[in-house]
């Protein structure tokens, strides 16, 4: 009863400037529903893609549709499977075949995966078209859809190929969160915990305190959450569009995480359950060098423990993640780009971890010598 009015709150806005182009992060529910108005009020052009996946189309396709109304849809496989070039070849057909010129606007309707392939697709159709984000997963919501990254897997290595494309809006809608399964829902979290970790206790200490609401995924509660991690990220993205220097805190937990995944063949983990490792690591990293202190560190094991449990990683090696770090596009001039928690809330980036900490660290965590 206590957030009855709060269902009907206004849409929160968050404004995300870069130099290739500024635009607004728009929160709350219903946004989804009231996507026509919003392209319309941009003057976005008349003629509307909505690429999605028959997963989401499942849930969502019908809602989509009747929100925007003479929307043509293009649907391809989503999961990281299909994050490849020729996915986006198959986006890039059904635009030629509909005839679609520069007046039209792709809306993504999808994850992460379908935000960067079509994202990648409407950077590049006919040099570029306009471009919406509808993200339908909590990872997308709060990091996918904001800050342009768009692209796809090479058999080589994981977003290899890609461009900056701003997107001209970002409707996040809470509500669509409803049908994720849930071991997506906890893989965005992660990433949300990273956010407080990073950049603000209150975020961080509103994932502990309010857990149960947000995996009843009270659309007020996530709403509140959401914008806090957009408001983040939208901030960093605007201090630096191109991860040359500010955006890199948000690598926080990411090297270790990406060799996680890389090591066990993108399969076993989420990306976000690599990166709830990866934080794991980076703050045993930190405690180890005195840099944060023990309190810190048991909050943020604790807060990441609270979701429940990770799959395991005793049979993980520490060899091969030491290897696949060595590959991590962190990597400048033969220097490894490594972030650490200083407190709740606070980071520092440093480029002298060795291989012996680095070791220690894992093997602390739990992984296999
Ligand atoms: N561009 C960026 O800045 C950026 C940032 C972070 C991650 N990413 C990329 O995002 C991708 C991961 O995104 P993701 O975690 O959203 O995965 P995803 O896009 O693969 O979606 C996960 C699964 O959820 C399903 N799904 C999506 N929305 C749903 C809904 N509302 N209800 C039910 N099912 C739904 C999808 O069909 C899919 O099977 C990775 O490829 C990663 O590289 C990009
Ligand atoms: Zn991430």
């Amino acid at each position: 009863m206590l957030s009855y009015h709060l269902r009907f709150m206004m849409p929160v806005r968050v404004d995300v400037a870069t130099p290739s182009r500024s635009y607004a992060v728009t929160i709350g529910e219903g946004t989804l529903d009231g996507a026509a108005r919003t392209l319309d009020d941009l003057r976005l052009p008349p003629r509307r893609f909505i690429v999605s996946s028959p997963v989401v189309w499942r849930f969502l396709g019908t809602r989509a549709a009747r929100a925007l109304g003479g929307a043509e849809s293009i649907l391809v496989p989503d999961g990281e499977r299909y994050k490849i070039l020729p996915t986006v070849a198959r986006i890039y057909d059904a635009l030629l075949r509909a005839n679609a010129d520069r007046a039209s606007t792709i809306v993504t309707l999808g994850g992460g995966v379908i935000g960067d392939m079509a994202g990648f697709a409407a950077a590049t159709y006919l040099r570029g078209v306009a471009l919406v984000h509808v993200p339908t997963t909590l990872l997308a919501q709060v990091d996918a859809s904001i800050g342009g990254k768009v692209g796809v897997n090479h058999p080589l290595g994981k977003n290899l190929i890609g461009s900056f494309y701003q997107p001209h809006a970002v409707l996040v809608d809470p509500g669509v969160l409803g049908s994720l399964p849930r071991r997506e829902f906890r893989a965005g979290l992660y990433e949300v915990i990273k956010y407080g970790m990073t950049s603000s206790p209150r975020l961080f200490d509103r994932v502990a305190t309010d857990r149960k609401a947000i995996f009843d995924r009270v659309p007020d509660v996530l709403a509140a959450i959401i914008t806090d991690a957009c408001r983040i990220k939208a901030e960093v993205v605007t201090a630096d569009e191109r991860e040359a220097g500010p955006r890199r805190i948000l690598n926080f937990g990411h090297t270790a995480g990406h060799a996680i995944e890389a090591v066990t063949k993108f399969r076993r983990y989420r990306h976000g359950e690599a990166v709830g490792y990866g934080m794991l690591v980076a703050a045993e990293l930190a405690f180890a060098r005195g840099a944060l202190a023990e309190r810190d560190k048991k909050a943020l094991a604790g807060v990441i423990a609270s979701l429940g449990p990770l799959p395991p990683i005793a049979d993980v090696s520490i060899a091969q993640i030491m290897d696949a770090m060595k590959h991590d596009k962190k990597m400048v001039d033969g220097r490894l780009h490594f972030v650490l928690p200083t407190a709740v809330g606070a980071t520092t980036i440093v480029d002298d971890v060795s291989e012996k900490e680095m070791k220690e660290a894992l093997k602390r965590v739990g992984f296999a010598r």
